[in-house]
C-alpha cells in the first residue's frame, strides 16, 4: 500500500496565476503565464537557504530519467526536498525499460506508488506529453529529445532578467539575446526562443547553416538567423552558448565528428565564445550556457569562468524555479 499522506489544499497565492497541471513546454505559453512562474520562483531564489512548508510536504515527487543528467535531476531533487517532499529516482538504464517495458507503463506504475508529480527526461521528443495523456498527476518535462526543456528556459529567463534589472516585471523588451551553436539539436534553444519572445526580447540564432537554419525564423517575428557571429557579438545583451551535441548528429556517435561541422578548430574560430570575442561584448552583456560545456569548443574556459559568466547563477536559480513549477503544477491539478 502506498504511504498515506495528508495533503493540504494547495495555495493559489503561492503558486501565482499558473493554471496548468502539466509543464510540457514554453511554446504557446503566454507572457503572463511565464511571468507567473518567474514571479512564484522569486522568493525561493531570493531565500535559497529556507525550506518551505508546502502542499508537497510529506508527498513524493518521482524523477523518471531515461537520459543522463547532472543539473536537472539534482536540481529537481533539491527543489522537492526544500518543499518537504520525498524523491524517488528512476534511472532508465536501471529500470525495466531495459527489459522492454514502455514509458507509459513505467510512468503509470510509479504513479500507482503514490507520486504527486512525475518529472520526465527522455530521448524521444513528445515523451512527456505522451505520458501526461496516460497519468492523472502533473507531468513536468525535464527535457525530451530535441523538443523542449521548459524549466531550463525559465531559469534562463530569470537569470537574464536578474542580470539586466528586470525582476520587477520580467519584461525583456529591448534586449537582444544571441543563441549560438547547435540550435537544431537544442531543446534548450526551443524553450528559450518561446520564453524570450513571450517576454518581449529579440533573438538572434547564430551558427553554421547546418546547425542554425534560416527556417528558425518561422519561430517568431523577433527571431532572426545569422551565420556571422562576429557581426552579432557586439550588439547582444546576452550570449547563450549551446553545447555541440555530437551524440545527436546522425552517424556522429559519441566522437567529436559531425556532418554539420567541417572541423572542430574552424567551429571554435567562427562560432566559439573565445576570450577575444568576449572583449567585444557590451559592458552589460552576460554569457550563459545550460551545461554541460564542451570547454575549448563552444566556450573558452577563461570566459566560462570569467566575470561575464552567469553559468553557475543559472544553476542556482534553477532550484527556486523548479520549486515554483512543482508547486504551481500541483496546485493546478
Ligand atoms: N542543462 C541541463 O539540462 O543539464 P543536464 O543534462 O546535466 O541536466
Amino acid at each position: 500500500m502506498p504511504r498515506m499522506v495528508t495533503k493540504r489544499k494547495p495555495s493559489r497565492k503561492a503558486a501565482g496565476a499558473w493554471p496548468f497541471k502539466h509543464l510540457l513546454g514554453l511554446q504557446g505559453v503566454s507572457g503572463a503565464h511565464v511571468r507567473a512562474l518567474l514571479a512564484a520562483s522569486h522568493p525561493y531564489i531570493q531565500n535559497p537557504e529556507r525550506s518551505v512548508d508546502s502542499a508537497l510536504t510529506g508527498g513524493t515527487i518521482a524523477n523518471l530519467f531515461f537520459e543522463d543528467s547532472t543539473r536537472t535531476r539534482t536540481s529537481f531533487t533539491t527543489a522537492a526536498h526544500r518543499l518537504g517532499a520525498h524523491v524517488s529516482n528512476l534511472l532508465g538504464a536501471f529500470s525495466s525499460v531495459s527489459k522492454g517495458e514502455t514509458l507509459i507503463d513505467t510512468a503509470r506504475n510509479v504513479e500507482a506508488m503514490g507520486a504527486m508529480a512525475l518529472v520526465i527526461r527522455a530521448r524521444q521528443a513528445g515523451a512527456a506529453a505522451l505520458i501526461a495523456d496516460h497519468v492523472r498527476c502533473p507531468v513536468i518535462n525535464a527535457g525530451d529529445g530535441r523538443h523542449e526543456h521548459p524549466t531550463q528556459g525559465l531559469l534562463d529567463l530569470y537569470t537574464l532578467a536578474e542580470a539586466h534589472g528586470r525582476l520587477d516585471d520580467f519584461n525583456l523588451k529591448g534586449l537582444t539575446v544571441a543563441i549560438v551553436g547547435d540550435i537544431v539539436s537544442s531543446r534548450v534553444a526551443r524553450s528559450n526562443i518561446a520564453g524570450l519572445t513571450a517576454l518581449g526580447a529579440s533573438v538572434v540564432c547564430v551558427g553554421p547553416a547546418g546547425l542554425a537554419p534560416r527556417s528558425l525564423e518561422s519561430l517568431g517575428e523577433r527571431v532572426h538567423v545569422s551565420h556571422d557571429f562576429d557581426s552579432v557579438v557586439s550588439r547582444a545583451d546576452a550570449v547563450m552558448m549551446l553545447r555541440v551535441q555530437f551524440e545527436r548528429h546522425s552517424s556522429a556517435g559519441e566522437s567529436k565528428n559531425s556532418p554539420a561541422i567541417a572541423s572542430v578548430r574552424e567551429y571554435r574560430e567562427l562560432f566559439g565564445m573565445t576570450g577575444a570575442r568576449a572583449e567585444r561584448l557590451k559592458a552589460s552583456a552576460v554569457v550563459m550556457h545550460p551545461g554541460p560545456i564542451n570547454r575549448g569548443l563552444e566556450l573558452d574556459p577563461e570566459v566560462a569562468d570569467g566575470p561575464r559568466s552567469v553559468i553557475l547563477r543559472q544553476v542556482t536559480v534553477g532550484v527556486g524555479v523548479r520549486m515554483a513549477v512543482l508547486e504551481a503544477c500541483t496546485a493546478a491539478a
